[in-house]
């Protein structure tokens, strides 16, 4: 091959059901859910894009159309993405069986699409090019590793064992959802079965190669992650970007407004009369009127904000707000319209759809 240099593929997981971000994930993919106004999944793609690799796989389940809607072929990002259906949520390494064939014997990064690094992996994925080990893993310090898949480290920081969420956790080293393998994986994916949670675990797949005496290697990285299951991560992730917003003024404000600290207003937004305090986004064609937009707040487009307060909340597209004071800790989905109820005095009316969750403060 020219320059020496192997070909490494990417697969991305983007399948699964969200359940924890329901009733969001009841019309849209969890991976799609927006982090200052950009799809989680767009993240990772471009962190994968920032590596040098061009040929992306991605896993889709149930919510096929709507990632492929989303993604498309991937030009956009610099990528030549390939689709590849899972009937089934079977486990990561399931994904990787079916993948058999797209991957062929190329080494691959292999990424789950709900995962956050905010500062790219690029050096980890460089680092595996140079060395090569059969397979590399990133961990990172948790609070409970319960709740993760778990690594073992000797002294000399070799990984010496690796549990799927272990009852009695051996470190608080959890396992980052970015993997990089050679073909070697292959093999140790076609050994294993079903876990007690009915799926193939990559995990189990990694401590199989662990035992076969592979060259296991790992990175702890320091920098912010997250796996983005619930309204809290979201809401969490969509803090770390806004920290680090450019601000640009791209709408227009009018003179009774004031907009103080990183403020990020896309094209076609009108506002009047509102108070804006970053950081925080707001997407195109979005209407503020007689509102406070407060920090850690992203806006989505074509959303309109009248004689509302709202802070510390994710608001996707063209949902309207009109009337509601305090609104925080929010996670809104698209088209949504929140109201005064017309009934006094103290009524509250809800027309909200399976699985919501509504907080009322009387
Ligand atoms: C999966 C892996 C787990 C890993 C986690 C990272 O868990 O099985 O080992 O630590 O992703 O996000 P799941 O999200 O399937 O529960």
């Amino acid at each position: 091959m020219a320059g020496g240099r192997r070909t490494m593929k990417a697969l991305v997981l983007a399948g699964g059901t969200g359940s924890r971000l329901r009733p969001i994930t009841h019309t849209s993919a969890k991976q799609l859910v927006p982090v200052a106004n950009k799809p989680v999944l767009f993240y990772g793609l471009e962190a994968i894009r920032d590596c040098g690799i061009r040929d992306v796989g991605i896993i889709v389940g149930e919510t096929a159309a709507e990632v492929r809607a989303a993604v498309g072929d991937g030009s956009r990002f610099g990528l030549s993405v390939t689709y590849i259906p899972q009937a089934e949520p079977l486990g990561l390494a399931h994904c990787v069986l079916i993948a058999r064939d797209y991957l062929a014997d190329d080494d691959f990064l292999m990424y789950l699409g709900d995962n956050f690094v905010i500062a790219g992996i690029r050096s980890f994925v460089d680092d595996f090019r140079a060395r090569r080990p059969d397979a590399q893993i990133l961990l990172t310090k948790v609070a409970d590793p319960t709740q993760f898949g778990v690594a073992e480290l000797n002294a000399a920081g070799r990984v010496t064992g690796v549990a799927e969420k272990p009852s009695r956790p051996k470190s608080d080293l959890a396992l980052v959802g970015v993997y990089m393998f050679t073909p070697l994986v292959h093999e140790a994916v076609r050994t294993l079965r079903p876990s007690h949670r009915g799926e193939l675990e990559i995990t189990d797949a990694v401590q199989v190669l662990i035992r076969e005496h592979a060259d296991v290697s790992s990175h702890v990285i320091t920098g912010y992650w997250k796996d983005t299951g619930r309204v809290e991560d979201m809401l969490e992730c969509n803090r770390m970007v806004l920290e680090n917003i450019e601000p640009r003024l791209r709408g227009t404000a009018d003179d009774d407004s004031e907009i103080v600290g990183r403020v990020d207003v896309a094209e076609d937004v009108v506002i009047t009369r509102s108070r804006l305090v970053g950081p925080l986004t707001i997407g195109p064609g979005a209407v503020v009127t007689d509102s406070y937009v407060g920090p850690f707040t992203s806006i989505g487009p074509g959303c309109r904000l009248e004689g509302t307060e709202i802070e510390y909340s994710i608001v996707m597209d063209r949902s309207s707000i009109r009337g509601v004071p305090g609104i925080r800790d929010s996670l809104i989905g698209k088209d949504v319209e929140v109201s005064p109820a017309a009934f006094a005095p103290r009524a509250h009316q809800l027309i909200v759809g399976d699985h919501s969750r509504v907080r009322l403060n009387r």
